[in-house]
């Protein structure tokens, strides 16, 4: 695992975009995991950005979302598919329906998270991860308990989970939908290179732990421990907790120029 502390969200776009940039120069058709949630949203700045001045296209790429909220309905703002939409898709230059997400409003949900690993696999996977973290460890909406070898498939959602993000929801935590589909943690473990980014002291317990704690599935995302090619990009604040800080920062600094993350 790579931890980069960086002084903020937008050197943490710049980053993460320059990854993106240099994967999709050396393959236009590949395939981006996309997260929601705030953390990603400097990268989708950046991204947009490059993409206006001309220096990366999508033209070629497809994308999957990590997750969508079960029943909001199809126009509703916070629909994962719409945010995703709102906030990256509709900026750059994507093809009509080269992004996909889990259907949220499916009669048949079963059915409906197999497709979605068909095409995922069909796609020949994804290339490269966006993820944020969730304050009690969850990567996508994989909650404490889940299973580390879980695939796409429904999951309750905590309260604390509901909590935090009732902010989207106007601060009402009831207005937040109990059930979610997901990616599973095997799922995203397939990805090839998985690029995890958090910021603020709120995160910091679940960093700790992500970087340094127990493989444990109380904490979901210690799971990326496992991959050979996982990203942490961190703020000073979200890297507060960490016991072996010094040493991630020397690596850094030591880093080869030509080697990107
Ligand atoms: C939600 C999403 C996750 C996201 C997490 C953190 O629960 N399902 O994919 O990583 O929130 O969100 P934020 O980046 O806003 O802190």
């Amino acid at each position: 695992m790579e931890v980069v502390i960086l002084t903020g969200a937008e050197e943490i776009g710049a980053l993460a975009a320059d990854a993106i940039g240099a994967l999709l120069a050396r393959k236009p058709a590949a395939v981006l995991g996309l997260a929601t949630g705030s953390s990603p949203l400097t990268i989708y700045d950046q991204l947009a950005a490059r993409c206006d001045a001309g220096l990366v296209s999508f033209a070629a790429a497809r994308g999957f979302t990590l997750d969508e909220y079960v029943g909001l309905p199809a126009d509703h703002p916070e629909r994962y598919r719409n945010v995703i939409d709102t906030v990256f898709v509709s900026r750059v230059d994507f093809a009509p329906g080269a992004v996909q997400g889990p259907d949220g409003l499916a009669a048949d949900v079963p059915a409906a998270c197999e497709r979605y690993e068909n095409a995922i696999r069909a796609a020949g996977g994804v290339d490269l991860q966006i993820l944020g973290l969730g304050t009690d460890g969850h990567i996508a909406f994989n909650e404490p308990g889940s299973s580390l070898a879980s695939r796409t498939r429904i999951k309750t959602l905590t309260m604390q989970t509901r909590r935090d993000n009732a902010r989207f929801f106007g601060g009402d935590v009831n207005a937040v939908p109990t059930h979610c589909l997901t990616q599973g943690l095997a799922t995203i473990m397939s990805a090839r290179h998985i690029v995890l980014v958090a910021t603020g002291a709120g995160k910091a317990d679940a960093v700790h732990q992500v970087v340094e704690g127990a493989v444990s599935a109380m904490w979901p995302a210690t799971i990326l421990q496992h991959h050979p090619h996982v990203t942490v990009l961190l703020d000073d604040a979200a890297a507060g907790r960490l016991q072996l800080v010094d040493y991630y920062r020397e690596t850094y600094r030591c880093k080869p120029n030509w080697q990107g993350i």
